[in-house]
């Protein structure tokens, strides 16, 4: 079913890239699927080499994990990793229909990355941001062809959750929407078309939840009390299980901007602050197993 307010499907430009541009845990995992769904080249990059090279080994063992798990056959494996490839050079996106940014949740970092894409991609490229709360006007605002940037916000685990909302700023044009709403459909994915208004939906609604539970831990209730007095909520998985999950970097940034835009009633936990910045360098990475690499701060708070 087309989403509510979606332009004619006609307009929607064919996607035979795509560049993802970071080579954090959230970025190796959009990688993968649009690998998967889409079997076209994807390039990644990061300004590091080392990243780089990390995400391209974890997405290859991703292949091979779907190859193990019969998810896929082994030709279609050998096809996957040949389509992968990294870079830390924003050139080796100059023929992508789609680059998407999965980059440091700040405003500045991911106007920057847009504004070095314009130079190497042509004016249909469409420029994503997997942004979880910033404004996609503001990172579009100033841009030669504004009118080619979108909101395509995923959840975690992004090869399991089914959602997509795609954000459409005042500045987005039909065919970049059209085009966005195609690949969503591309990667078997539900797609919601949202305002680019803050956190969107599903984030406004969780960071309420998460700042709520954060504040009865702020004022004394221990983490497992917390978790616990929850499940009668049924929520598929733990509050303090979804905040390692999202990582508490992201849900902190989350806050605050929701804090900044719409007020009080988005708690910035002190707590939730005072593990970010206890923060070891490669909080985001994945560990051997595969899973979101998590400090011992997190389960200590
Ligand atoms: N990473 C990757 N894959 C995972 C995973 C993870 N962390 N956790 C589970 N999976 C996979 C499993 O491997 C399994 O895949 P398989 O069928 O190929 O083996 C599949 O998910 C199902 O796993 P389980 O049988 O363990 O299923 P569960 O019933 O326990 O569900 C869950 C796991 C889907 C993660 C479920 O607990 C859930 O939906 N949790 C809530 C997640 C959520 O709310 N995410 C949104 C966060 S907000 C966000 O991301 C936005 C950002 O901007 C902040």
């Amino acid at each position: 079913r087309r989403p509510a307010g979606a332009p004619d499907q006609q307009l929607a430009r064919p996607v035979t890239k795509v560049g993802v541009v970071g080579a954090g845990l959230m970025a190796a995992q959009l990688a993968v699927l649009f690998l998967r769904r889409l079997r076209v080249p994807v390039v990644i990059s990061d300004l590091d080499h080392a990243r780089v090279d990390r995400a391209v080994a974890g997405i290859h063992g991703e292949i091979d994990t779907l190859l193990a798990k019969r998810r896929i056959g082994p030709d279609e494996a050998n096809r996957l990793h040949g389509l992968i490839s990294g870079s830390t050079d924003l050139a080796a996106y100059a023929d992508c229909a789609v680059v998407i940014e999965a980059v440091f949740e700040e405003l500045e970092v991911k106007r920057q990355v847009f504004a070095e894409l314009e130079r190497h991609v042509g004016p249909e490229t469409v420029l994503a941001t997997n942004t979880s709360s910033l404004s996609v006007a503001a990172m579009a605002a100033g841009l030669e062809h504004p009118e080619r940037v979108v909101g395509f916000h995923f959840f975690n685990p992004v090869a399991v959750l089914p959602l997509v909302e795609v954000v459409r700023a005042p500045t987005t044009d039909d065919a970049t929407v059209a085009t966005a709403l195609g690949l969503a459909k591309a990667l078997k994915k539900n797609a919601v078309l949202v305002a680019d208004a803050p956190g969107f939906v599903v984030n406004r609604v969780l960071l309420r939840l998460m700042g709520e539970v954060m504040g009865a831990v702020d004022e004394g209730t221990p983490v497992e009390v917390a978790d616990l007095a929850l499940q009668p909520l049924g929520l598929p998985m733990s509050t303090f299980t979804l905040l390692q999950l999202v990582g508490p970097g992201v849900a902190l940034h989350v806050a605050e901007t929701l804090h900044a835009d719409l007020g009080e009633r988005f708690v910035v936990s002190p707590n939730l602050q005072a593990l970010v910045a206890a923060r070891r360098p490669g909080l985001y990475d994945w560990d051997a197993d595969g899973s979101p690499y998590v400090s011992a701060e997190t389960t200590a708070l």
